[in-house]
């Protein structure tokens, strides 16, 4: 798929079919991590792949917003060092990076934040030093996608020409 396309096209999915999603494309998903690029280079992030069913009811049961991960084929949970005060800005980088890859082998995925956090490190054995910023489920969309909108605001609403308040539609 063209980069822009699957941009245009991704949305978040939270209810997925049982299909198994192969493991080239799991791979796939992790490589992508892997090449992201993170502030001065220091690959502090460190990943978790779940995908024993247990254990994915497991991180449905530590999560205060992501219930829904129970049902998805895997789930990544993305660790960063809060040491780096980038740490977010390199989360948010690999989980786009990861979710784009997914989408354009068609297979969707949604992300949460809030965990219980103590039961949650216990539970996956996270260590104190990192945090566990955003965790990402990812399978086959239970329902088509195609067509559905995005809910956005137009660029007139967000872009600023030259200087902040100036509205000039920019072209
Ligand atoms: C920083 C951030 C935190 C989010 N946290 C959650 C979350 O805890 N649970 C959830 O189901 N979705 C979460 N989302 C997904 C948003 O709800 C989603 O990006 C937004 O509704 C747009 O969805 P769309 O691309 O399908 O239109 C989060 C997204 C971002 C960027």
């Amino acid at each position: 798929m063209d980069a822009f396309e699957c941009i245009r096209t991704k949305l978040e999915v939270r209810e997925f079919s049982t299909r198994d999603v192969p493991s080239e494309i799991r791979l796939k998903v992790l490589e992508a991590a892997r090449l992201t690029g993170t502030g001065l280079n220091t690959q502090h992030w460190r990943f978790i792949l779940v995908d024993n069913k247990q254990n994915l009811k497991k991180l449905a049961e530590d999560s205060t917003s992501g219930n829904w991960v129970a049902g998805a084929n895997f789930a990544i949970i993305v660790l960063t060092n809060p040491k780096y005060n980038f740490h977010s800005i390199d989360a948010g980088r690999v989980l786009q990076n990861m979710q784009l890859a997914a989408w354009n082998s068609d297979v969707g995925s949604g992300l949460f934040t809030g965990v219980r956090e103590e039961k949650f490190r216990s539970d996956f054995g996270i260590p104190n030093e990192l945090s566990p910023t955003v965790i990402v489920g990812f399978g086959y969309p239970a329902i088509e996608l195609t067509g559905k909108r995005k809910n956005r605001l137009p660029l007139n609403k967000l872009v600023y020409y030259e200087k902040y308040g100036d509205s000039k539609i920019v072209e």
